[in-house]
């Protein structure tokens, strides 16, 4: 048995346990705001396909009294002195290559206001762990052999170190980026929340990068999407590619689909806000027409799941509204909402 916390997008903590806990083995201890900890039985390389979470850490301390004022960096530095991580190195090395004396890199970050900074944490932490164990710092995580996460929420610091080589919500198939493009365990959650499943033929009128399509085709469904700006297909092009997924995608304005009606079980999108992506139309008229479209396209029985900072502006008339789910995101708060 081991003791394992996920680091989750605030908002969809739930999401991530559900997941946790449908793997063999798992308990769910505690679900706290971006943070689920669990009681892993199963084999943990299971834990690596986990698809919602930020990213998934072998639990090896909460250390409490890590108050806001400075004298919290001393405290860190002697706690981090007597820190033991063989035991989690040697876990590592039971899912990915870890040599027998690995570069560590440490990230922090912290809930609330501090007189002392990310960059401070670190410093200390890293100085004590590479005394203690004899292992050297590398300050880039890319150079890394370990990730030791250090999360401050109130007056606890939880430490864990990362089970794979880099964080889960990096998916490889990222090649290329469009302005406002979608965090990827957002992306599977929302999918989650829309009850997708293989074989289900599911649209994304507003693409981008592709996020929402590839997601959707590694669970099985038949994806398809599109985008008005001929560089956001492009992108969503080679990351299908690169993903090596088959899902289509092409250009076209979301407010005139070229579908038929009723051709879609599955309607998953992030629709444009505004800061992030310039909305040609007015937005309230570009949400009436797109929203149109997408109950249009909508088979009997389908599902609708849209994320958007502007939730007041996404209305189905005859549909029913299961979940309203606000979120954290590129330090706004948007919400999920999935109509039936
Ligand atoms: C928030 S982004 C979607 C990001 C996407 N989920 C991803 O992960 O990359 C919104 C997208 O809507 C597209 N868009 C805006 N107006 C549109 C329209 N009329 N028809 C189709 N796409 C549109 C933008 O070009 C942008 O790529």
């Amino acid at each position: 048995m081991t003791r394992v916390f996920a680091l989750t997008t605030r908002g969809l903590e739930e999401v991530c346990a559900d997941e946790i806990a449908a793997l063999p083995g798992a308990t769910i201890e505690q679900v706290a705001y971006r943070r689920v900890t669990a009681i892993c039985g199963a084999p943990l390389p299971s834990l690596l396909g986990l698809r919602t979470v930020d990213d998934v850490f072998l639990d090896v301390a909460a250390w409490p009294g890590i108050v806001r004022q400075r004298g919290a960096l001393d405290r860190l530095c002697e706690l981090g002195a007597q820190l033991g991580l063989h035991q989690a190195a040697a876990h590592c090395a039971g899912v990915r290559t870890v040599p027998r004396s690995p570069a560590f890199s440490v990230t922090a970050n912290f809930v609330g206001k501090r007189n002392y900074s990310a960059e401070e944490i670190k410093q200390a932490c890293a100085e004590s762990i590479a005394a203690a164990h004899g292992w050297a710092y590398a300050p880039d995580d890319a150079e890394a052999d370990l990730n030791v996460r250090v999360f401050i929420d109130h007056d606890v610091a939880f430490v864990g170190v990362r089970l794979g080589e880099r964080p889960l919500h990096r998916r490889s198939y990222k090649q290329v980026h469009v302005p406002g493009s979608l965090k990827p365990p957002v992306a599977a959650a929302m999918l989650t929340l829309a009850g997708v499943g293989p074989g289900m033929r599911l649209l994304d009128p507003c693409c981008g990068a592709g996020t929402i399509l590839i997601e959707a085709a590694q669970i099985g469904a038949v994806a398809q999407g599109g985008d008005c700006d001929p560089d956001a297909v492009t992108a969503a092009q080679a990351n299908i590619y690169a993903a090596g997924v088959s899902a289509g995608a092409r250009e076209w304005d979301a407010c005139a689909l070229p579908l038929d009606d009723g051709a879609f079980e599955r309607v998953v999108t992030n629709l444009p806000w505004g800061r992030e992506v310039q909305v040609d139309a007015a937005l309230e008229a570009f949400y009436r027409r797109v929203c149109a479209e997408m109950r249009r396209v909508l088979a009997p029985g389908g599902r609708i799941a849209v994320l958007t900072s502007l939730p007041h502006l996404v209305a189905f008339p005859d549909l029913r509204r299961d979940v309203e789910l606000e979120i954290s995101l590129f330090g706004q708060t948007p919400a999920v909402q999935v109509f039936s």
